[in-house]
């Protein structure tokens, strides 16, 4: 009798963990096909052409001498395009790069073709937490824009000295790290913004508060854990604009733009979609909107925008929206790591 009860617990159990398996894979199968066709109508080439008919040509004539932008990552792709558009609105531009090379000639490139000669190269690599501080601590000027630009999607499980995977320790450490520590040269500005590129891969996930840098994934998946940055980057948005009401912070996502990443890290996707893929112009855009435009500034802070409008940072049914207790543990670990490497002696 006792043999058959324990059977039936166990048969119950066996059953109830198919099921929880089954019901993640169904959702993340629906998750990923409602996100490509949204994908397929939204994040091409022919989504942003039918968004920009809603455009107001007026927003982006704006007069940016004067102001100060600091871009990630703008040394190619989308990021370099927002800091040639900021330049060519006479903006001060600071490009913050890895490669030295890369940077000053997008550098000299901006320059030539904007006549503006206040464009500056830095040397960074983000995902060096104890780095971030020590840039911050030298950069002295004033700052207007931040854009967390930077980003990357590695396919192998890569960790530094300081135990911080690749992927998080760039899209998600050095992002928060950089905009905590930035905070400061903001205090003269009339109009601080920060924008962070993210990515409409993020719908595809839930925040994992207590698996951040995805350590218990059992295989690697380097789409996932981007994908679960780009949420994270979401997150933190929403809670520093709460924290920090003087700064107006949005993230966005680009839709799917033809970039370096774009060719090395999705090459499969690459092959399929390269006639569909928005330039590099139209991808900046909304980067470009929400750094300038009077119309940006109106709209809340904290958002998460797409071709300049506000949109919807879950998908319909696909139970991605995290609690507030998640949103507290996520947002502890990430000022855990800022107490960890925010100190005098990084000089
Ligand atoms: N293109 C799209 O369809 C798409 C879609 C959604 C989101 N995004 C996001 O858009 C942003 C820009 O990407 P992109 O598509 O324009 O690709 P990209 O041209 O390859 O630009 C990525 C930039 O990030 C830099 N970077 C990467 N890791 C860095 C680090 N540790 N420190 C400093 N810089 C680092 C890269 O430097 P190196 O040149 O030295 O590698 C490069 O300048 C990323 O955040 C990406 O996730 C892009």
């Amino acid at each position: 009798m006792l043999c058959n009860k324990r059977s039936l617990l166990l048969l119950s159990l066996g059953v109830a963990a198919i099921s929880w398996i089954y019901a993640e894979e169904t959702m993340s199968i629906y998750r990923g096909t409602v996100w490509f066709i949204k994908g397929m109508r939204e994040y091409t080439k022919s989504g942003y052409e039918a968004a920009a008919k809603k455009f107001n040509e007026e927003d982006l004539k704006v007069d940016c001498t004067g102001k100060s932008y600091l871009i990630t990552g703008s040394n190619s792709g989308i990021g370099k395009h927002a800091a040639l558009e900021l330049a060519r609105r006479g903006g001060t531009v600071h490009l913050v790069c890895r490669n030295k090379t890369a940077a000053q000639e997008a550098c000299d490139e901006i320059k030539s073709e904007t006549g503006n000669n206040n464009v500056h190269v830095h040397v960074l690599d983000i995902s060096k937490p104890r780095d971030v501080i020590r840039f911050v601590q030298s950069f002295t000027h004033e700052l207007d824009v931040l854009v967390n630009n930077a980003g990357c999607m590695v396919h192998s499980r890569e960790l530094d000295e300081n135990g911080l995977e690749k992927n998080f320790a760039t899209n998600v450490v050095g992002t928060y790290l950089l905009t905590k520590a930035l905070l400061t040269k903001f205090e003269g500005s009339s109009d601080p913004r920060v924008i962070t590129v993210s990515s409409g891969g993020m719908l595809n996930q839930k925040l994992d508060a207590e698996d951040p840098q995805c350590d218990k994934m059992k295989t690697f998946d380097g789409r996932q854990v981007y994908s679960q940055n780009k949420r994270g980057q979401i997150v933190m948005t929403e809670q520093l604009a709460k924290a920090h009401p003087n700064v107006h912070f949005s993230s966005m996502h680009p839709g799917w733009a033809d970039t370096p990443a774009v060719r090395t890290a999705m090459p499969d996707f690459y092959n399929k979609m390269k006639d569909r893929l928005r330039t590099t112009d139209q991808g900046a855009d909304t980067i470009v909107w929400l750094a300038i435009a009077a119309a940006a500034k109106k709209q809340p802070s904290g958002l998460f925008f797409q071709d300049r409008t506000p949109v919807s940072t879950h998908l319909p049914l696909a139970w991605t929206k995290s609690t507030p207790q998640e949103e507290t543990v996520f947002m502890q670990k990430l000022e855990d790591l800022w107490h960890k490497f925010n100190r005098v002696d990084c000089q």
